[in-house]
């Protein structure tokens, strides 16, 4: 964030009060932050209630050997058990779980929490059959379909630990986590809906599955395979199963155990500053208390009479805790949607919140920007009066979209929920509460009840009001990650070496004059891209394995509307020339196949030289100045400054692609 940027959010004078209805009745009140004060561990465990446990825990937190957290010590349940059965024991049974909506119009499926049940004993008793036990690795490569849903949750059921990999990324991508992991099946589907067209998914699992055979032979046993579009797909009879035929034909009837509270309930991979992604470890009884408590602290949810919705794909954090684990836990009815906003028309969101009334709605500014973009006469055409709270998460929302969102879309009655969290932190940590807060649009406001946050500077010491620095979590909380899967080095260095005793989160914040927080983006080398993290590195990694490229610079500029996106700098090996007329395709297409599309550069620029320091560092703020056409600042340290004047001249002709 520019420096300028940074003094105007002092001077944001708006605030948005909770509604009085809302107020009056809300889950979460004024005192609630007290209460977590007063008694912090007291207040988890309370929390800790809503859940239905087997055994009770002994004790609330160990935190003897810090970093290393056990949350509910001694205490044992089930986590489908509790998202499903206990629902259906309750009477519960015929309520919706989820108003499932495909991407072809008119393709929708209610799914009743007596349904899902039966489905997730059905796939229990078939993971079990493939020789799935507690402890075992399962991927899930699929697209947004109930299948998903309960693929998860039969894994949970069986304790064996899901990874799920979102079905945008490259076979690549799948191969490296199932390895990292050590999957030994893989649930996937032959494609699902995209912009109106079947976008396959099944061969990307083959190529895959012989990269790992090749490093790993033996490691997948099995790939299950759901028909979701029901296009031609390769099937090998030796490892491919047909979902339909495994599962359908399996018994509804599964009895479930109970694990150890801090048994590891999955593992997702997430990027971080080198090139490496790192497996976010997930356990049991304190994950399931945070995705619960705060899905109903902090949007206020009523499950008797609530629909809501969030849009995350369930490939990304959000989506395991806010359209899996979170609702389900709570009893909600949601909404689960296939497609892409704008299939078949522009309107299709608001389209699905009228005719399913949904009241708590849950995006990322990405999305509101881009909406922002299409116009207001699109929303307006449909009635959205049953809306009552709605939320925001993935990079810091602006000021003007926050106020688009909650005027066009909440028509001026919701309170909107800025939250702020990560894949680390498995639960929303700073954020309005709904019924309480006077919301500054643009700033998340503050820790909820039960989280301790500050703003320290370099030292650690926490900065006055009114100043900046880096956000850290000072004392432990039930959802936190309890290491990155068999890297226990690689977790105390990344988030517990920067500042003594403090869970350093990698985003640099400021508090207000009042002391309420803003966000202002990463402090290392991760980008955000439309809410989606990407590490340079990683992207520079795949743009040197092509075999033109000797060496490659990536920086996160500004974008209007994903909040940043890759801007590559490229010098080509000497052998390469030139590189040919269509280099740039080639380079992003090579980038789409080692990660995703998500992480193609948006620009690149084949170089002669990068800007280096004389110990040969890359300086990537000057990059960054380039590909935000900003004037290059200070170049006193570079080995040689005539380069920034050649890459310079170069952006200002280059194109975006
Ligand atoms: C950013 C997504 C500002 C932040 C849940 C964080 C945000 C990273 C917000 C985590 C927000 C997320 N305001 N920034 N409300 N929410 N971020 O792991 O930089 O995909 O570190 O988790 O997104 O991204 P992740």
């Amino acid at each position: 964030m520019s420096d300028e940027a940074l003094a105007n959010l002092s001077t944001e004078e708006r605030r948005f009060e909770p509604p009085a209805g809302l107020a009056a009745g809300a889950n979460l009140t004024a005192a609630s932050y007290g209460d977590a004060a007063a008694d912090r561990l007291g207040f988890w465990a309370m929390q800790a209630e809503r859940l239905s446990w087997d055994t009770r825990w002994e004790e609330v937190l160990d935190w003897s050997d810090p970093p290393f957290a056990k949350w509910f010590v001694g205490g044992r349940l089930n986590a489908a058990y509790n998202c499903v059965d206990r629902h259906v024991e309750a009477g519960a049974g015929d309520k919706v779980a989820f108003h499932w909506v495909g991407e072809p119009e008119g393709d929708t499926r209610d799914i009743t929490y007596a349904q899902l049940m039966d489905e997730v004993c059905q796939a229990a008793n078939a993971l079990t059959e493939l020789g799935i036990e507690a402890g075992d690795r399962v991927a899930i490569y699929m697209p947004m379909i109930p299948e998903t849903v309960v693929a998860m949750l039969a894994c949970a059921r069986l304790g064996a630990p899901h990874t799920v990999v979102f079905g945008g990324f490259s076979a690549d991508a799948l191969a490296s986590r199932v390895l990292d992991c050590g999957a030994k099946l893989i649930i996937t589907a032959d494609g699902g809906y995209r912009r109106g067209a079947p976008s396959a998914l099944k061969p990307a699992v083959d190529e895959a599955v012989a990269k790992v055979e090749a490093e790993q032979s033996g490691l997948v046993e099995n790939v299950l395979v759901v028909r979701r579009t029901g296009q031609d797909v390769a099937f090998d009879q030796n490892i491919d199963v047909w979902w339909h035929e495994l599962v359908a034909g399996s018994s509804t009837e599964h009895t479930c155990e109970s694990f150890d509270a801090e048994h590891p309930l999955y593992v997702m991979y997430t990027s971080g500053t080198t090139g490496k992604p790192k497996g976010i470890l997930h356990t049991t009884g304190g994950y399931l208390v945070g995705a619960a408590y705060t899905h109903w602290g902090i949007f206020d949810l009523k499950p008797d009479t609530d629909v809501y919705w969030c849009t995350a794909d369930v490939g990304w954090v959000t989506g395991h805790s806010y359209t899996v684990y979170g609702p389900l836990a709570n009893q909600s009815t949601s909404v689960m949607y296939e497609g892409v906003p704008d299939a078949p028309h522009k309107g299709r969101w608001w389209e699905i919140i009228e005719k399913y009334k949904v009241s708590i709605f849950y995006t990322a500014p990405t999305a509101i920007r881009t909406f922002m973009k299409w116009g207001d006469e699109i929303p307006a055409k449909f009635d959205m009066s049953s809306l009552r709270v709605l939320g925001s998460v993935g990079e810091p929302i602006n000021p003007e979209a926050y106020v688009w969102y909650r005027e066009t879309i909440g028509g001026s009655r919701t309170p909107v929920v800025d939250t702020w969290w990560q894949t680390e932190t498995g639960a929303i940590m700073i954020s309005p509460l709904p019924g309480v807060t006077a919301a500054k649009p643009g700033s998340a406001m503050k820790a909820i009840p039960g989280i301790v946050a500050d703003v320290v500077n370099d030292e650690g010491e926490s900065v006055p009001d009114g100043s900046g620095g880096y956000l850290v979590i000072k004392e432990p909380w039930p959802s936190m990650l309890r290491t990155l899967w068999g890297d226990d080095e690689r977790f105390k260095d990344t988030y517990w070496s920067r500042f003594k005793g403090m869970y350093f989160a990698g985003d640099g914040a400021k508090k207000d004059s009042d002391g309420d927080l803003w966000l202002l983006g990463r402090v290392d080398d991760v980008m955000n891209v439309s809410g989606h993290r990407l590490s340079t590195t990683e992207i520079e990694s795949a743009l040197v394995s092509h075999p033109k490229v000797a060496e490659a610079a990536v920086v996160g500029a500004s974008d209007e509307m994903t909040g940043q996106s890759p801007v590559a700098f490229v010098i080509l090996r000497e052998a390469a020339g030139d590189g040919g007329t269509d280099i740039v395709k080639e380079l992003r297409d090579h980038v789409a196949k080692e990660i995703g599309a998500i992480a193609k550069p948006s620009k690149i620029m084949i170089v002669a030289e990068l800007p280096k320091t004389r110990s040969g560092k890359i300086m990537r703020r000057l990059l960054r100045d380039v590909a935000e056409h900003r004037d290059i600042g200070d170049v006193t340290t570079l080995a040689d400054s005539t380069v920034m004047d050649l890459i310079g001249k170069g952006m200002a002709t280059s194109s975006q692609d």
